[in-house]
């Protein structure tokens, strides 16, 4: 499996790394943002849903409370964040199997918290701390590879 690597040196540089995979995402995807506390996922996400037209930066946060935040623009988008997931649950169970109703563009921070079988392709993106303000941004194929089974075995 190939991984495009980039490094950032600021949350700027993350959002505009965002918008420039938003730019060659088509629905339907699944886009699954690995990486610890803090190592830019939700940062990145602003990139993306913004760069799909889908909302403003400032419209993108972390989904806390709902697990999922949708936005309507032109496609659909749905940024899910599963942190306060603390077991390994199948993805019905969460309650948002609606999410691949219809094409969407759908974002997954901490993907590694959920069982999911799809027949989308997926985009998996990892993001590690570089120091400071430095992020490394790891982006790999588009893949039909649907089983997020084993989320943390590749970009980790
Ligand atoms: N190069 C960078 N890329 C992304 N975020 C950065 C970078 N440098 C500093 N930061 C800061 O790190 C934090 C990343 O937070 P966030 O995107 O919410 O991470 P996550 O969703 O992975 O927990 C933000 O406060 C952001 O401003
Ligand atoms: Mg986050």
């Amino acid at each position: 499996m190939t991984a495009n690597q980039v490094l950032s040196r600021s949350t700027e540089q993350t959002i505009a790394k965002g918008r420039e995979i938003a730019a060659r995402l088509r629905p339907p995807l699944l886009v699954l943002l690995t990486g610890e506390l803090g190592a830019g996922k939700t940062t990145l996400a602003k990139g993306i849903v913004s760069g799909l037209g889908a909302a403003t930066e400032e419209e993108i946060t972390s989904p806390t409370f709902t697990l999922v935040h949708a936005f309507s623009g032109p496609v659909k988008v749905y940024h899910v964040d599963l942190y306060r997931v603390s077991e390994v649950q199948e993805f019905d169970s969460l309650g948002l199997e609606d999410l691949f109703s219809e094409p969407a563009v759908v974002l997954v921070e901490w993907p590694e918290r959920m069982r999911l079988r799809t027949d989308w392709p997926v985009l998996r993106i990892g993001l590690e701390h570089a120091g400071e303000d430095a992020r490394k941004i790891m982006v790999e194929e588009i893949s039909a590879d649907s089983s997020t089974s084993h989320a943390t075995g590749g970009a980790g």
